[in-house]
């Protein structure tokens, strides 16, 4: 018999039938109950077994964790808790598992342990919960760019370039690292290496995105990217995956519209597609809450703060303004703050956009016109000559969600940023030439999909929203 998906029975089967289902142990009480999850479902199917059925060696088999194939029939569920259950006819272990050994225990287990035992983890309900959000959301992300007629693109992994300018990037080499071949100044010899040049993970398709933009019109990248900034934040990844869409004729306005009207769409198909997942990690976080002190407990609940940024427009706010704002806040007055505001031109930190977001507006913020000079070189200058068309997207609890800009599509204003911020312009030369062959106003953002995962989940640690977790001195699996 070919089994069904848990899921599948609990939601749409016919009783007094016959099925099969396959799955792992999560439970076995009463040596009779077998609570049995094979992922489709956050609910565990109810297996009864009957005394007489089991063989005693086969008895010893059913431990959390093993994996069973059972048949049986389905039937209105004599207990509480579930509606209908399995009257098991047919026991076959698949997979033992030793119960001294296994590590995940029917009972609460830090998230920290967890992350240790990161192959396995995937096996309790909150990460199982978490992950099928994850992958509704990445769902909903190619559902509504393929709505709006925009095309995938996949960029490249490795490249040449620096797209962001800040130098955190891994190297990629053949080279004997022991013993490379040196160049005539002493240095390894790039050269003699695979590519025959310098190369590194990329740490954003956008400069390749913007080539395809001018040319297919509204292109967006979906894909792995990789930074060696040694933050050992509960908001960064050196692994993470990135969301960027580029389109031709879009100013910063058309962007920031995109953007929101992008953010909205994927919560609301979550919340539609993930109803039971969502409302099981609104409670998970509401009980966590409760054990925090008044102060820190969010004024809202998980489910709460999705519709709330579904229902409410972000609030748009250029940087000059964020200035003042932060400079004549109470926390910077009294000092609270540990980078202090009162100099236009600042970089915001995250206590800063925190400020913003969950004090001052109580709502998903986009900041915009920032400071040239602390954002990269293919920002569009404003006729201010001090400020870029750059916008980020703050929100409660992540911070920084989005970062996106107009680009610079004029020649000889990009040539000038290039060369007073030191870039290697040769690097450039073929992102220099779409401003030569019928260059365009064109504009686009990055969106950090783990920090999306985790204003969807509620999970405070960037690193339980990713399977396989790569930070500062950790790549285990
Ligand atoms: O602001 P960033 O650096 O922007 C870019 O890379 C642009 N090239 C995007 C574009 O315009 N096409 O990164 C974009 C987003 C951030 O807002 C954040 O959500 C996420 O990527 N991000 C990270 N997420 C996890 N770990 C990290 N180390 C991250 N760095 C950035
Ligand atoms: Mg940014």
């Amino acid at each position: 018999m070919k089994a069904a998906k848990i899921k599948t029975l609990l939601e749409t089967s016919e009783l007094d039938q016959s099925y099969a289902v396959q799955g792992w142990v999560k439970t076995f009480r009463a040596n009779r109950f077998i609570a049995l999850n094979d992922g489709s479902s956050l609910k565990n199917l109810q297996c009864v077994v009957s005394f007489e059925q089991l063989e005693d060696t086969l008895l010893k088999r059913i431990t959390t964790g093993a994996a069973l194939h059972l048949e049986g029939t389905l039937v209105e569920s004599q207990g509480e808790g579930q509606k209908v259950e399995l009257q098991v006819e047919k026991i076959r272990v698949l997979g033992d598992s030793d119960p001294e050994k296994y590590p995940i225990q029917p009972k609460k287990h830090s998230l920290e342990f967890l992350r240790e035992k990161a192959h396995l983890r995937i096996r309790t309900t909150t990460f199982a919960a978490v992950m099928r959000v994850r992958s509704a959301l990445s769902f909903a992300v190619h559902k509504f760019f393929q709505q709006e007629g925009f095309y995938y693109v996949n960029t490249p992994i490795i490249t040449g370039s620096d797209a962001e300018g800040a130098g955190e990037m891994f190297r990629v080499s053949t080279l004997d690292i022991k013993n490379p071949p040196l160049n005539e100044e002493g240095n390894p010899d790039y050269k003699k290496d695979f590519f025959g040049k310098e190369t590194n993970l990329t740490v954003s398709g956008q400069l390749e995105a913007e080539s395809y933009a001018l040319g297919l019109g509204e292109v967006y990248t979906f894909g792995p990217t990789f930074r060696a900034e040694n933050s050992n934040t509960t908001r960064h990844l050196a692994e993470f995956w990135m969301i960027e869409p580029e389109m031709a004729f879009y100013d910063l306005t058309d962007n920031m519209n995109l953007a929101e009207k992008f953010i909205t769409y994927v919560l609301k198909e979550v919340l539609k597609d993930c109803a039971e997942d969502l409302e099981f990690l609104d409670e998970r976080l509401a009980k966590e809450d409760q054990s925090k002190p008044q102060a820190e407990r969010s004024p809202m609940r998980l489910i709460e703060k999705i519709k709330f940024v579904i229902e409410n427009d972000f609030k748009r706010v250029s940087y000059t303004e964020a200035y003042e704002i932060l400079r004549n806040s109470k926390p910077n007055k009294k000092k609270k703050f540990q980078f202090l505001i009162n100099e236009w031109g600042v970089d915001l930190q995250s206590e800063h956009e925190r400020y913003l977001v969950e004090k001052h507006f109580k709502c998903p913020v986009i900041l915009f016109d920032y400071p040239a000079n602390i954002k990269a070189f293919y920002m569009r200058r404003n006729e201010d000559e001090k400020t870029v068309r750059a916008m980020d997207i703050l929100f409660p609890g992540i911070g920084e969600i989005v970062g996106g800009s107009q680009r610079e599509e004029r020649l000889e204003v990009l040539e000038k940023r290039i060369q007073e911020m030191n870039i290697d312009a040769e690097e450039l030369w073929w992102y220099l030439d779409l401003r030569r062959f019928g260059s365009v106003p064109h504009s686009g953002f990055g969106l950090g999909f783990e920090r999306l995962v985790q204003f969807t989940t509620g999970m405070n640690n960037i690193r339980d929203v990713i399977p396989f977790p790569r930070t500062p001195q950790n790549a285990a699996f």
